[in-house]
């Protein structure tokens, strides 16, 4: 490929992101829906115009799939590239400095829902293959691409597809591009991602709210009872009490942890810029990374009940409901959690309550071996063109299809061009243009050296 490539078709570059970006394809939001298929579509001409002579739309009771299948190279080997177009909301809107879906260049980053997560790192791979190709449009390898529009919000049907038919995922090795870098000038390639399991917890009580004055005393209270089943569930120092869990986990291996112990890391930083806390909380004995990377987590997301208007209003609510998920780790399939997690619940509960959990979404955790030689491909390609290789991290996010994108037997990159500071699902999420433009070379050639040795 031509290494200039990305910076001399810069302008064209970013017409063509800010257009994909326009769409606000927020696949949670049902009024959004159509949306999200313009933004399959959106992929299903790019697709096209790259050449591909597979295209297809796969429907069925959700966001569509985008499948395209370019040229057959004989002989050469396949990489499946895998990227969701869904994004998340936008709220708090008014924190944004510029509309989330009118993407605005400023000091050299790009700005607005999905740069970063992962409209921006899809757009990088298409880029890259568009570089790749020779002057009758021909590629050097097999590229095969799998784009999801429920990444985001728990949905089922890329789950469904690859079910059926598992036989997508042949290929030589898998490219997931949905993380981000280490640290500014250090690429990550990630070992592991956690899983989940997501939740509400519904607490009632008694039949219908009450008077607190008339009954305060006797009558009990759905939101106390749901916040003390809570706290039961976890305690003060991070401990989730759900038994097994703990004694489930599979530890990281002795070359993470010597890994991890030479990551560069400030904690005084971290605490200070990046999580934006007084002090940090959970297990204590166990460091950062490991907190984060490689042990189990139980998040109160929202609590629904009770009087929460303006004013005041005297009452004991009858019914409580909390969102709950855990981030799950090797070593704790979802399906077990799910199962454990209720048990504890309705261990927890006293007799007058009726409690209950349902289960929204959940995903298992994945662990990837970095041994494949395709691993060492990429990690030529990052030298090459950001003048190091990626180091192995772990991720505490979570990505659910990944599980699944190895069932072949396929080696699954995870990686990204994003870094720390992007703003993941948050209000001014980003991309720096400097990492696009690296990273439409890096993929490049990374698919360039693939294509000479990955068969
Ligand atoms: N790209 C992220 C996952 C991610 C974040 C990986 C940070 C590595 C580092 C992905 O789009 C995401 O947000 N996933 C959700 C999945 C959930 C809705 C099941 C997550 O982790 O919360
Ligand atoms: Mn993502
Ligand atoms: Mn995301």
């Amino acid at each position: 490929m031509d290494p200039s490539f990305a910076t001399r078709e810069q302008s064209r570059l970013l017409r063509e992101l800010t257009e994909f970006l326009a769409i606000p394809s927020i696949s949670a939001l049902p009024d959004h829906a159509a949306d999200c298929r313009r933004a399959a579509e959106w992929l299903v001409n790019d697709l096209r115009r790259l050449g591909c002579p597979v295209v297809d739309l796969l429907e069925g009771n959700g966001h569509p799939i985008v499948w395209a299948e370019g040229p057959v190279v004989p002989g050469a080997p396949t990489l499946l590239i895998y990227g969701h177009y869904d994004v998340q909301p936008v709220d708090p809107v008014e924190e944004w400095h510029t509309p989330p879906f009118e993407a605005t260049v400023r000091d050299g980053k790009l700005y607005a829902r999905g740069t970063a997560d992962d409209k921006g790192q899809v757009f990088c791979l298409l880029r890259a293959y568009e570089a790749i190709r020779d002057s009758d449009g021909q590629p050097p390898l097999n590229v095969h691409f799998i784009f999801e529009g429920e990444e985001e919000c728990g949905g089922h049907m890329i789950d469904e597809l690859l079910a059926r038919e598992p036989e997508r995922t042949r290929a030589d090795a898998v490219l997931v591009c949905d993380m981000c870098y280490y640290a500014p000038g250090i690429p990550g390639v990630y070992t592991a991602l956690r899983g989940m399991c997501y939740t509400e917890i519904t607490v009632r009580t008694l039949q219908r709210d009450l008077h607190s004055g008339t009954y305060g005393g006797v009558a009990p209270n759905a939101i106390e009872t749901l916040v003390r089943l809570l706290t039961d569930l976890k305690s003060a120092d991070g401990k989730i009490n759900i038994p097994k869990i703990y004694k489930s986990v599979k530890p990281p291996t002795k070359a993470e942890l010597r890994d991890w112990e030479h990551l560069p890391f400030r904690k005084k930083e971290y605490l200070k810029d990046e999580v934006t806390a007084k002090a940090l909380t959970g297990l204590k004995r166990y460091s950062v990374f490991e907190r984060t990377w490689a042990l189990p987590t139980l998040e109160i997301h929202g609590i629904k009940g009770g009087f929460v208007g303006e004013g005041a209003k005297t009452v004991i609510p009858a019914s409580a409901t909390a969102k709950v998920s855990l981030r799950l780790v090797p070593g704790l399939p979802f399906a077990r959690v799910a199962k454990w997690l209720e048990r504890a619940v309705k261990a927890a509960a006293p007799k007058y309550a009726e409690v209950h959990v349902k289960i929204l979404h959940g995903g298992d955790p994945v662990q990837v071996d970095v041994g494949h030689p395709a691993f060492a491909v990429l990690d030529e390609a990052f030298r090459e063109v950001v003048g190091r290789p990626p180091v192995r991290v772990r991720a505490g996010g979570s990505i659910p299809i990944v599980p699944r994108l190895g069932t072949m037997g396929a080696p699954v990159l995870l990686t990204g061009i994003g870094l720390p500071d992007d703003g993941l699902h948050s209000p001014n999420e980003k991309l720096d243009l400097r990492q696009l433009w690296d990273g439409i070379t890096v993929f490049g050639r990374f698919m360039e050296k693939f294509a000479a040795v990955g068969k």
